[in-house]
């Protein structure tokens, strides 16, 4: 790391009285230096964070350690993930009296202003503490834990130590509560095992909502019990989930503090349901089954009775299925309905989310359609200015951005890139990182602002490989955008601890884009994107 950023850190520290006496400050005074802050390469970067002098080495007599009941899932996570490679036995347990040769996840006694998820992680030469108020922050905390660790601990087979924690004081909370990442099942069906990774690599960098657009012109999946067709004739080749592997994506994200949130895209992008009941389409004819990568070419019937039967049955199953508060609702690109016929469709679907006791979320263009203010939209133009965003931000909308030139993660790095799209331009992992999603929209104010969303379309994507292409090493880009304060937030100092996940996701067997402007470790910079 740089020296900038080192000074950064302990400035950081100081500024809010948090100096450790007795531990690496005052130490590294008397030695004539300050503790190096080399191995803390965490992303996103915690919100302040101090290296000491102590360390501590997790052994075969290491215990992990938990107090409160929601601290239990969180430890037995954190033995799940360091017992393969350490070929450890860190048992879990409640505190015992030695408290030596701990690492201590806690829900006592954290102050309240870490909030919901944020946590403190300190290292002595004795041990490793995780202190938080709830257990979502104990979840984020054992992610930053993992990256202090050397990259070899990601291995799912036994490795070489020395496991050493390096000495670090670390206090740290999110800038938003909503940090978003999506994933396109509708173009391409990724399976459940490929969408548990998916939801890991999120996990791994605090990102705590999981958008899934489910249903679009190529694909419906999800089994609606009510519309079976929808399913067995929409999901085409590709595929659906049953209910039963539906609600297990769901406890697997709420096992890693993420809240998944369903989209049924409508009324435009839906070819595969009006393919699947002919009722649905004003003609009465159901359409053909479709797999190309137009859109704005399909709609719901507005006028028809059975839409609204129809999508309140759809709505109805989907509430029941995910515990989260929020149900999206696409309303993107319906290019067939007139301007009144989209806003007599989305009157009566927005009450039907609201109905079922959800909140409504739908892309921008929903605001066309003069919403309850509880709808939360989400930004996809690329365009600083949008009237209609800094209206809806002055009527009270809350405000997801996920400006396509900069967080669509399937947009190609450069013209070199094979996968992916290019409507807005190109995304190099720079572009990705320097934007503010605070400011980004002119005369949009951050208090409307509920977080960064990086959707990840899958049109050009057929492998869970090609995913992890687009998605490494933007995703942790994004991440630290909706975690790291903004006035944290430097791509030189971001690069260079970038470059230090390389390692782990080559352990991980990650298929990730080299971007030249990343200083990856053994590799020369090119000068390229
Ligand atoms: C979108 O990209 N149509 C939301």
């Amino acid at each position: 790391m740089t020296s900038v950023s080192r000074r950064q850190a302990l400035r950081s520290i100081a500024g809010t009285g948090l100096l450790w006496a007795g531990t690496g400050a005052s130490r590294a005074q008397r030695d004539g230096g300050a503790p190096s802050d080399d191995a803390l390469t965490v992303v996103p970067r915690p919100a302040e964070m101090a290296p000491t002098r102590a360390a501590y080495e997790i052994t075969d007599e290491t215990t992990i350690m938990f107090d409160g009941s929601g601290a239990f899932h969180v430890a037995t996570a954190l033995a799940d993930l360091l017992r393969p490679a350490t070929g450890f036995e860190l048992p879990v347990d409640r505190p015992t009296g030695s408290g030596t040769d701990t690492i201590s996840l806690t829900l006592d006694g954290a102050p309240p202003t870490l909030g919901d998820e944020g946590y403190r992680l300190g290292v002595t030469d004795s041990g490793v503490t995780i202190r938080a108020a709830e257990p979502a922050g104990l979840f984020w905390g054992v992610q930053t834990l993992r990256q202090l660790l050397p990259p070899s601990v990601e291995a799912d087979s036994e490795r070489a130590g020395p496991w050493t924690v390096p000495g670090v004081q670390i206090r740290d909370a999110p800038r938003f509560d909503y940090r978003g990442v999506h994933l396109d099942v509708a173009r391409h069906f990724f399976d459940v095992d490929a969408v548990k990774q998916y939801i890991d690599y999120l996990a791994a960098y605090k990102i705590n909502h999981f958008h899934m657009h489910l249903t679009d012109d190529q694909g419906w999946r999800l089994m609606i019990e009510s519309w079976p067709r929808l399913a067995t004739v929409g999901g085409g080749e590709g595929g659906y989930y049953t209910q039963a592997e539906f609600r297990d994506l769901v406890r697997y994200a709420a096992d890693r503090s993420i809240t998944l949130v369903p989209e049924i895209d409508v009324p435009g992008h839906t070819n595969a349901a009006l393919a699947s009941y002919g009722e649905l389409n004003c003609d009465g004819q159901p359409t053909d089954l479709y797999t190309g990568t137009e859109v704005g070419f399909s709609s719901l019937c507005v006028d028809r009775e059975e839409t609204y039967e129809f999508f309140d049955d759809v709505i109805r199953e989907v509430a029941a299925l995910t515990p989260g508060p929020y149900v999206h609702i696409g309303g993107d690109e319906a290019e067939e309905l007139s301007e009144a016929e989209y806003a007599q469709f989305m009157d009566r679907a927005v009450a039907i989310v609201q109905n079922y006791g959800k909140r409504p979320v739908g892309w921008y263009q929903v605001l066309n359609a003069d919403p309850p203010e509880s709808t939360v939209a989400q930004y996809w133009n690329p365009s600083r200015e949008s009237s209609l965003l800094e209206a809806a931000a002055d009527a009270g909308h809350e405000l997801l951005m996920s400006p396509g030139s900069r967080a669509f993660l399937d947009i190609k790095y450069n013209e070199g890139t094979e996968l992916g799209l290019s409507w807005p331009g190109f995304t190099s992992v720079r572009d990705a990182y320097t934007w503010d999603p605070g400011a980004y929209v002119d005369g949009v104010d951050e208090s409307a602002v509920m977080g960064p969303e990086a959707p990840l379309w899958s049109e050009t994507l057929e492998t869970f490989d090609d995913v992890e292409f687009m998605l490494f090493p933007r995703l942790p880009a994004i991440a630290e955008l909706g975690w790291s304060p903004a006035d944290e937030t430097d791509w030189s100092d971001f690069s260079e601890r970038l470059a230090a996940q390389g390692p782990r996701w080559d352990i991980l067997d990650v298929n990730f884009y080299r971007s030249p402007q990343v200083p990856w470790p053994g590799g020369e910079r090119s000068g390229g994107i």
